[in-house]
């Protein structure tokens, strides 16, 4: 079949390269796509949020499936769109997919199910948000409604760093204002994935990301600096856990609203001494988790997407390499903030090691030339067989890159090598 996905990230050009690999793919198309994902598929010159162009597309090309990676689209309904026009569409519908895009509706949701999270009210309006500060005290986590690319969440270790979160939401930094303030929870994180076609559920592997920008963990949030999978912390007992006490609950809460959830449903955790607790959910693959996940996949991407979207999850299994996987995020300077985009990036045309990728996210071409173009840039993501020498890869290949507007963080994995 003929296959559209949508995206443009690093997270894209790894659901490509498993993609294609596909016994049961024909052609592959994406948009936005990136020079990376244009190397195993044709770049469709169509504006996703143009909705009734997209589903033009897909008539015009005879497209059988869709697969959405970004959130933006599945919060903005695309994959509804495309159901009601009769093309099938892998990603929960808009509704389902205020998992995401709404803390509020997770927390409510958590709440009437009973799954452990951490303790919050909801706010409206600044001034009772500051009175429950002062009453509840710091540590504590304030968190903007809605989606803010991961900056919208601080984890407070003052009140007076808490009050100063409150007001730049109400002031409207983040859109609408409306906040969550929740307990500050403490453990180890890690991402667990899952495939539900709104009743059964098929666990897929786990995965631990490194957010903050600066080595130890330190510095502002970003979208992800580097990740590996699967993640030691999380024993099978812990995810049998998870499963049964986060996912499962949750998937039948949305069955139960008339709203089953179909898609991939990325559940982000902490291990607390109380035993794994949900800090958020994601209605869409981690990006750059999916990079260790799709090099590590040895079943056929298609098969399981489809069945998710057509309701015949059931009995599916999911096949990974033991070999563990981990990636390095190559961002441009200034990442997570402003950053300069155009600058040449040379050395990606040479054979690398075996079990290596490098996966494309910010760049383009000028020309015949390949430039940065946004924040986080290159995704060098390598196998190995420990955490130790998928590292040790992975750097030797940011090293042969050619590309001195960029930095990335020596230590990813540091916590998977600690134990
Ligand atoms: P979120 O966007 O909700 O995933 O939050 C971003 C990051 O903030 C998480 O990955 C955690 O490191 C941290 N965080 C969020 N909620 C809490 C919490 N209740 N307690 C401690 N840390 C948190
Ligand atoms: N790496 C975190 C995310 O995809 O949300």
């Amino acid at each position: 079949m003929n296959v559209l996905l949508i995206g443009s990230g690093g997270r894209e050009h790894a659901l490509a390269y498993a993609l294609v690999k596909s016994k049961r793919l024909n052609k592959l198309f994406a948009a936005p796509g990136n020079p990376g994902i244009g190397q195993l598929a044709e770049i469709a010159n169509l504006k996703i949020s143009d909705h009734a162009a997209v589903i033009a597309f897909c008539r015009d090309q005879q497209i059988g499936f869709v697969v959405v990676g970004p959130e933006a689209p599945l919060v903005a309904g695309l994959v509804d769109d495309l159901k009601a026009a009769g093309i099938p569409a892998f990603g929960p519908t808009k509704f389902a997919a205020q998992l995401e895009g709404s803390k509020g509706f997770t927390k409510d949701l958590c709440a009437k199910y009973n799954i452990p999270t951490a303790a919050y009210e909801r706010f409206k309006a600044e001034a009772p948000a500051l009175a429950y500060l002062k009453k509840m005290g710091a540590p504590i986590v304030v968190k903007a409604d809605g989606l803010a690319a991961g900056k919208g969440v601080t984890v407070a270790m003052t009140l007076a760093e808490s009050e100063a979160a409150v007001k730049e939401i109400f002031a409207g930094r983040f859109g609408e204002g409306e906040c969550v303030i929740e307990e500050f929870l403490e453990g180890e994180e890690a991402s667990f994935f899952v495939l539900t076609d709104g009743v059964d559920v098929l666990p897929l592997t786990t995965a631990q990301d490194h957010k903050r920008v600066g080595e130890g963990d330190t510095g502002p949030n970003t979208g992800g600096m580097g990740a590996y999978s699967p993640a030691p912390c999380m024993t099978n007992a812990l995810c049998d856990e998870a499963l049964e006490k986060i996912v499962k609950p949750t998937v039948k809460g949305l069955a139960e609203m008339g709203h089953p959830y179909t898609g991939v449903l990325y559940a982000g955790l902490i291990l607390t001494a109380q035993g794994p607790k949900l800090i958020e959910y994601n209605a869409r693959f981690g990006d750059p988790e999916t990079q260790v996940l799709m090099i590590r996949l040895e079943s056929d991407l298609i098969d399981l997407l489809l069945a998710t979207t057509n309701s015949t999850l059931k009995g599916k299994v999911a096949a990974w390499k033991k070999q563990p996987a981990l990636t390095v995020v190559v961002a441009a300077n200034g990442y997570p903030g402003d950053v300069q985009k155009g600058s040449p990036i040379n050395g990606l045309n040479q054979d690398f090691e075996k079990g290596v990728e490098v996966f494309h996210a910010g760049t383009a071409l000028d020309g015949e030339a390949l430039v940065s173009n946004g924040g986080r840039v290159l995704n060098v993501t390598a196998t190995g067989d420990d955490i130790r020498s998928a590292q040790a890869k992975a750097y030797r290949v940011v090293d042969a890159i050619n590309w001195t507007d960029g930095f990335c963080r020596r230590d990813i994995g540091w916590r998977a090598l600690e134990k």
